[in-house]
Parts: C-alpha cells; sequence; structure tokens
C-alpha cells in the first residue's frame, strides 16, 4: 500500500503508476475529486482525480467504500480512460452532491481569513453528511424512486441552510434528479461489492495495490486540525474504506518528496523564506494539479516524517524529486523542532499551539550541484542515507525526474 507522508502532493501517482504494472488491482480507500494525480508516459500527460491510475496501465481499479464520488467527475473520466481498464466502485460510497460543492465554497468564503484552504470540492460536507447518517451513497443509484426521494429529502434542508444561512444560490429538484438519473445510468454497472472482490483476489494470490488519496498530515484524527481533509489517508484508512483486515495490508510504502509542499493554511516550521521558496517552487513545478494554486515549499522535515512512520508503520520508503534539489549548494533538513518553552524535540508535538509556535531545528548537508542520473553523486546519496538512519527505514526508490522511467530501485 502507498501513502503520502507529509501533506500530499507528494508525488504518489508516479509511485503508484510505476508499481501498478506490477500489481492486477489498484484500489482507492478514501478521498474524493480533492486528489488529483499527474501521469507522464509515452510523451503524454494524464490528469485523473478519481478513478485510482492503474487504469490508464489496464489493471482493475476499485473505488471502495471509504471514497466520496463526484458523479461528474467520474463520468467524464470513464468516458476518456474506461476503456483502458476494469472498472468497480463500491455501492457504500458516498456521492458528492451539487450542495456540498456549493457549501463548501460557501463555508470557506464566509470564514474569510480563517478558512481552511480546501479544494472546495465539496469533499467536508459530503463526509460531513455520510458521519451524520443524511448522505446518499452510490447503491442509491440503482433505484430511480429511491435515489429522487433522497434527493428531495436532502434539498428540503439543504436549500434552506445555502439561502438563510449563506445567502447563496438554491438547487431545483427537477434539476438534480435529472442530472443525477442521467448518472446513475452511466454509472450502475460499475457497482460491485467491493470488498468481496478485493477479499476474493487476496485469497486468490492476486497483487493488490492500495493508493492513498491526500496524505498523512491531512488525516481527519492525527493530522494537523483543522487543517486536514475529511477521511483517513493512514495506512489503517485501507482496511476501513476497503473493508479488509488490517493483516492484509504486508508491505506499507510512505512516498515523501525530498522536500516539502503544502496547499492550502495552517502552520509549517520549515517553510522556505522568500525568495528561495519561490525558486524552489519554480524548479519543482510546485503548483496544485486540481486547483492550479501555488504550492508553499519547505526543507525536508524529518520530524514530520518520524510521525508519519509512526502513524503508517512504513516498511520503506520512497523519496520523490530529489533532483529538485540538485542546483542547490547547500540543503538544509529539519531534524528537530524547539517548543515555545524552549525544549528540543524530535517528535512532532501533540498539543496544536506547540505545533503552531515550534520552531525548526536544521542540519544542513551538502548538495551535489550536478543532474541526477541511474549513479546517485556521493552527496546525494549520503542525502538519502541520512534520512533512512534518521528514521530507521530503508528508503527502497528515489525519484529523479518526472517520467514514468525516472525512478531509481535501491536494495
Ligand atoms: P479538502 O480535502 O478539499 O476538504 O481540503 C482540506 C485540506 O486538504 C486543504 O488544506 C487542501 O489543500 C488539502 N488537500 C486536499 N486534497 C489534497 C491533495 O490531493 N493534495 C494536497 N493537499 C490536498
Amino acid at each position: 500500500m502507498i501513502v503520502g507522508a507529509q501533506w500530499g502532493d507528494e508525488g504518489k501517482g508516479k509511485i503508484v503508476d510505476v508499481l501498478a504494472q506490477e500489481a492486477d488491482y489498484v484500489c482507492r480507500y478514501q478521498g474524493g475529486p480533492n486528489a488529483g494525480h499527474t501521469i507522464i508516459f509515452g510523451g503524454d500527460t494524464y490528469k485523473i482525480r478519481q478513478i485510482p491510475t492503474g487504469i490508464l496501465s489496464g489493471k482493475t481499479a476499485i473505488l471502495g467504500a471509504g471514497c466520496v464520488v463526484d458523479p461528474e467527475v467520474l463520468v467524464g473520466e470513464l468516458d476518456s480512460y474506461g476503456d483502458r481498464g476494469t472498472f468497480w466502485l463500491s455501492g457504500n460510497a458516498h456521492l458528492i452532491m451539487p450542495w456540498h460543492v456549493a457549501i463548501d465554497q460557501a463555508s470557506e468564503r464566509r470564514l474569510g481569513k480563517l478558512q481552511i484552504g480546501t479544494t472546495r470540492r465539496g469533499i467536508g460536507p459530503a463526509y460531513a453528511d455520510k458521519a451524520s447518517r443524511l448522505g446518499i451513497r452510490v447503491q442509491d443509484l440503482l433505484d430511480p424512486k429511491i435515489l429522487r426521494q433522497k434527493i428531495e429529502i436532502a434539498l428540503a434542508e439543504k436549500n434552506l441552510w445555502l439561502e438563510r444561512v449563506y445567502e447563496a444560490e438554491t438547487f431545483e429538484l427537477e434539476d438534480v434528479a435529472e442530472r443525477y438519473e442521467s448518472y446513475a445510468r452511466r454509472l450502475r454497472p460499475y457497482v460491485s461489492d467491493t470488498s468481496l472482490l478485493v477479499d476474493e483476489a487476496l485469497r486468490a494470490g492476486k497483487s493488490v495495490l492500495f493508493e492513498g488519496a491526500q496524505a498523512t498530515l491531512l488525516d481527519l484524527d492525527h493530522g494537523t486540525y483543522p487543517f486536514v481533509t475529511s477521511s483517513n489517508p493512514i495506512a489503517s484508512g485501507a482496511a476501513t474504506g476497503i473493508g479488509i483486515g488490517p493483516n492484509r495490508l504486508d508491505e506499507i510504502i510512505g512516498v515523501a518528496k525530498a522536500y516539502v509542499t503544502r496547499v492550502g493554511e495552517g502552520p509549517f516550521p520549515s517553510e522556505i523564506p522568500s525568495p528561495l521558496q519561490e525558486r524552489l517552487r519554480e524548479l519543482g513545478g510546485e503548483f496544485g494539479t486540481v486547483t492550479g494554486r501555488q504550492r508553499r515549499c519547505g526543507w525536508l522535515d524529518l520530524v514530520a516524517l518520524r510521525y508519519a512512520v509512526r502513524l503508517n508503520g512504513f516498511t520503506s520508503l520512497a523519496l520523490t524529486k530529489l533532483d529538485v534539489l540538485s542546483t542547490f549548494a547547500e540543503i538544509p533538513v529539519c531534524v528537530r523542532y524547539v517548543l515555545p518553552d524552549g525544549t528540543e524535540t524530535p517528535h512532532f508535538p501533540a498539543h496544536q499551539s506547540d505545533f503552531h509556535h515550534c520552531r525548526p531545528v536544521f542540519e544542513t548537508l551538502e548538495g551535489w550541484e550536478q543532474p541526477l542520473d541511474d549513479e546517485l553523486p556521493e552527496a546525494a546519496r549520503a542525502y538519502v542515507e541520512f534520512v533512512e538512519q534518521e528514521l530507521d527505514v530503508p528508503v527502497r526508490l528515489v525519484g529523479t525526474g518526472a517520467e514514468r522511467e525516472r525512478v531509481l530501485a535501491r536494495s
């Protein structure tokens, strides 16, 4: 299984794509179209948000029960890529409805300076309805009468909220019902018991890859709340989100960038000051796949990565975009935090205020100042080994460029 070890955008898509070549099934277990994977191969760039990227390589792609699904996005992706592989969708996954997107947008607007910086795709409101047991699920698409009834019940309340609380546009029952019925006709053949499918695949000795969306520090329970997403990207979320036992996950690969980026608001101890930050952003092309937003950039934060190792139980790491650091003469790495009371710690602060006010302690490593090839230069090797020693986890893959081939395997 593959999990983002930082705040997202670690290049998981590419690692999933590389490992998917040897897998039979590729599954997503949480999140929705807030994720955006960019895959480059054969000279083409693919941006995919909802379906697991394995579909591009002809694999069986699965969206599990823990996902939220925007049917408009999904239908668009099925139109573009559906015939490249096989696709199944859990009937227990929840649907993102148009009011979820409207509420996400209106709520962020209303929060003003206190906003979370969401992707505004309706993720939080869809998961909130799921937790409130008011959600509409994929299986509701199977029966037009039930679907219409559920939309009607939901709209009676959502329209009041939109109008009275958010002073936003309301929705017409007929419009929504018609739109969703047309998605339903398209999606019905793909609805399946995906927990059973995955269990049977595992029992038959097939290779199943679980693809985390978002990342560890965006985890609803263990991330940097409230600047998190509304699901559980961490490894254990795969068992819940697919519907298999946690003992079925035998290999857990954390994907970390050789530096750190973050989209949206929230504290970021190793954030690089201007203008160096802009230089790294340009070198790394750090602009959002889904939103096009600039990503904030920082030096590698081993305190946060140590926490990710604890939360996920990584058996190995993939360190991506090492090539982006190739022009720097010196590369600082954050090894500890200084807390507001002056104490130094290698551990991620449990209390939000400590995290908001901590300062990074850097160790400066030597840069390699040359492009990366199949053989890593001495200083680049030392950088990777430093990460392994600090975290006590082997780095098995190193990303040295955007294309699929530019991944080095280390034993
Ligand atoms: P939401 O998932 O749209 O509710 O956004 C919540 C937080 O997660 C915001 O800080 C987003 O920027 C962040 N986020 C959500 N999806 C991604 C992703 O795929 N990459 C990076 N950050 C993400």
